[in-house]
């Protein structure tokens, strides 16, 4: 039996700020970039569907698993892993993925959130570009010229730097509490607003009109995959943030609070965007371009678009920013827990490397880079979580953690989908080569 953990790690100062900060980890740019553009050329609703059913069955599942291994541990993925396998050096380096995943994936996520923080500035000083040709002339112009990118990547990586090294409380907590409910206010708002547009009925049908047709293998697959990188697993985030968890909670109750914010954020981005593309009778399948190729002309074509081109650029930073810090977080602890460096140093020594070797993504294109790390790396991570709990750890030790009985059916449940549905459904999405 694994025992608790008794060591003094920093712990999160309340339940909603745990809450609050795995949920700044799971809303990214994931939910505007990825989400939109995936759900625009998969047939919306069915993508959707097929989404929504996934964080349900695979999603919310693993993610209790995470918080589960961080929690019994009281240490990140790798430490996590040593101490639940008893040592084995197969399970320490299946939890390295999860190490090497942030590392990589990090580099490219903040060269996407320097270009985020770029069209801020652009919507701030009153300069998006006002048709189509100047804005797929000026996305070509920031993705092609390096030392342009370089600049905003630069800023980005400072932020997240600087708010991961004041720790859990004054740094994470802190600021995904100010940076989150802003951000979920802002949104709200914001959809709204996109309700009374004049494609938001087209938008909804887009998005919510079912076509059974529509979902073909690799729609589902997709799907999947998405699950993964929107929800933050597979890089051992969430075992992260599990690890600074009080004695006292709820993982189940946690898990799809967050899941939910995860889930409807998606969504509300959703309506917004499709909303707005459709009011100019436009299609939402123009891939990744579509939030900054195909958006800024036409916040500038709206009335009040220069006030919605800032708050949609601030909402895509804050979202950006704390991601970010949950991926280089994980890093961070890695240093920290298996080789027993400061904080600070661990902090800015793991940010100087992923921003030196991100700086490859300024001046290449991302493409491959988000399928092998946002996609196969993540999926392998996420099984290795999967494997752990369900082959390795005794049930009654997840019972004692999850402050439940052995024979509780939902604990049965768990520990079934975790043991067998969840590893061949992964299985499948690894060896099917559509991630
Ligand atoms: N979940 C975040 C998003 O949707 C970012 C993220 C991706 C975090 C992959 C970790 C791993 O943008």
């Amino acid at each position: 039996m694994v025992k608790a953990v008794t060591n003094n790690r920093e712990r999160w100062q309340s339940k909603w700020g745990f809450i609050l900060a795995s949920a700044g980890s799971a809303v990214g740019l994931g939910n505007f970039w990825r989400f939109s553009y995936l759900a625009g050329m998969n047939g919306g609703a069915a993508f959707i569907l097929v989404y929504l059913v996934s964080v349900l069955v695979i999603g919310i599942p693993l993610m209790i698993a995470e918080f589960l291994v961080g929690k019994l541990t009281g240490l990140s993925i790798v430490s996590a892993f040593r101490k639940i396998s008893g040592n084995r050096k197969l399970w320490v380096a299946l939890g390295l993925i999860g190490v090497i995943a942030s590392f990589v994936t990090l580099g490219y996520y903040a060269v996407i959130g320097g270009w985020v923080v770029s069209y801020l500035g652009q919507a701030l000083s009153g300069n998006l570009p006002a048709d189509s040709v100047a804005s797929t002339a000026a996305f070509g112009l920031l993705s092609t010229t390096p030392a342009l990118q370089v600049v905003w990547y630069t800023l980005f990586s400072l932020i997240v730097a600087g708010i991961v090294s004041q720790g859990v409380r004054a740094g994470i907590e802190k600021y995904n509490r100010i940076l989150m409910l802003m951000f979920l206010v802002l949104l709200t708002g914001m959809a709204i607003y996109a309700l009374t547009l004049p494609g938001a009925r087209e938008a909804l049908g887009f998005m919510f009109k079912f076509d059974l047709n529509k979902i073909t293998p690799l729609v589902m697959l997709l799907a999947v995959g998405h699950t993964f990188f929107s929800l933050s697993l597979g890089t051992g985030i969430m075992i992260a943030y599990g690890s600074y968890l009080p004695k006292k909670i709820t993982l189940p109750f946690a898990s799809v609070v967050i899941s939910i914010i995860d889930a409807m954020v998606a969504l509300l981005a959703g309506i917004v965007i499709f909303s707005i593309v459709f009011s100019f009778g436009l299609l939402p399948d123009s891939g990744t371009g579509i939030a900054f190729v195909t958006l800024p002309p036409l916040f500038a074509a709206m009335p009040g678009g220069v006030y919605l081109a800032a708050i949609f650029f601030f909402m895509l930073a804050a979202a950006a920013i704390t991601s970010a810090v949950s991926i280089l977080e994980v890093v961070a602890t890695y240093l920290m827990d298996e080789w027993k460096i400061s904080r600070r140093i661990s902090t800015w020594g793991s940010a100087i490397f992923i921003y030196l070797f991100g700086l490859i993504w300024t001046a290449n294109d991302i493409t491959l880079v988000d399928k092998i790390a946002g996609g196969y790396l993540l999926v392998l991570g996420a099984l290795a979580v999967s494997l752990l709990i369900g082959w390795t750890v005794p049930i009654n030790s997840l019972a004692k953690t999850l402050q439940t009985k052995t024979n509780h059916p939902m604990l049965k449940g768990f520990y079934l989908l975790n043991r067998y549905l969840i590893p061949v459904i992964l299985i499948c999405l690894l060896v099917s080569g559509t991630l």
